[in-house]
């Protein structure tokens, strides 16, 4: 039991949006928000365990946060499914919400973050792990920040501004903070 915790935490309210959507399909207000902000949620979240491991060596709620770093991943694909199934319902059909691919608020997420996305969640697994070698896995998983850069843009083009620069700003300078102490610790190295 205690080993699926984590995916029972994150993904409780992934199966009730899924439920209720499925109940309900022409109701889709809230879990089109809510799937998205906590799709947004769990990328910041995500994307700040290893800077901030780094920058804050001692924090003992970060290192165990960091056991939970599939769940946590894997939710970021999860949530925004529900918020593009949404998206798909509302269109009407699957070629109506392809042509949304044209507008450039929806390009960068359709094209680019929700393929990297379903990429990272299938390959999160210790099996591909393994398979593919940690060094060329992880080389895979660095993807994540070009999604990233996809869900800002998108999010700067829906009128989000205020969500980019709330969330976004902060966690690309720990980001950045992290690559300087790297970048410092190597050349101390070298
Ligand atoms: C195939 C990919 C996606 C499509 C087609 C899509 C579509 C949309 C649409 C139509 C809106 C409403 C725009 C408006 O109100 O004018 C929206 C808003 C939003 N999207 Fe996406 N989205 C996609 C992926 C994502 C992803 C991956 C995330 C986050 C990880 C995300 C987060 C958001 C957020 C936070 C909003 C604002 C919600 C609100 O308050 O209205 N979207 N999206």
């Amino acid at each position: 039991m205690k080993k699926y915790l984590g995916w029972l935490i994150t993904h409780s309210l992934f199966i009730a949006m899924l439920i209720s959507i499925l109940w309900d399909p022409h109701k889709l207000t809230w879990q089109f928000k809510y799937s998205a902000y906590v799709a947004v949620g769990f990328l910041c979240l995500i994307l700040s365990l290893n800077p901030l491991k780094l920058i804050f060596p001692r924090w003992v709620l970060i290192h165990r946060l960091n056991r939970y770093r599939q769940e946590i991943g894997v939710s970021v694909f999860s949530y925004a499914l529900i918020h593009v199934l949404c998206v798909v319902i509302g269109s009407g059909s699957l070629a109506s919400w392809l042509s949304l691919a044209q507008y450039p608020p929806f390009v960068s997420v359709m094209l680019v973050s929700m393929p990297i996305f379903f990429i990272l969640a299938v390959t999160s697994t210790q099996f591909s792990k393994m398979k593919l070698g940690f060094k060329n896995w992880k080389r895979l998983h660095r993807l994540v920040y070009v999604a990233e850069a996809g869900v800002i843009f998108h999010l700067w083009m829906v009128g989000q501004s205020t969500l980019v620069t709330v969330l976004f700003l902060p966690l690309v300078v720990v980001q950045l903070l992290r690559w300087g102490i790297h970048a410092k610790s190597n050349s101390a190295i070298h």
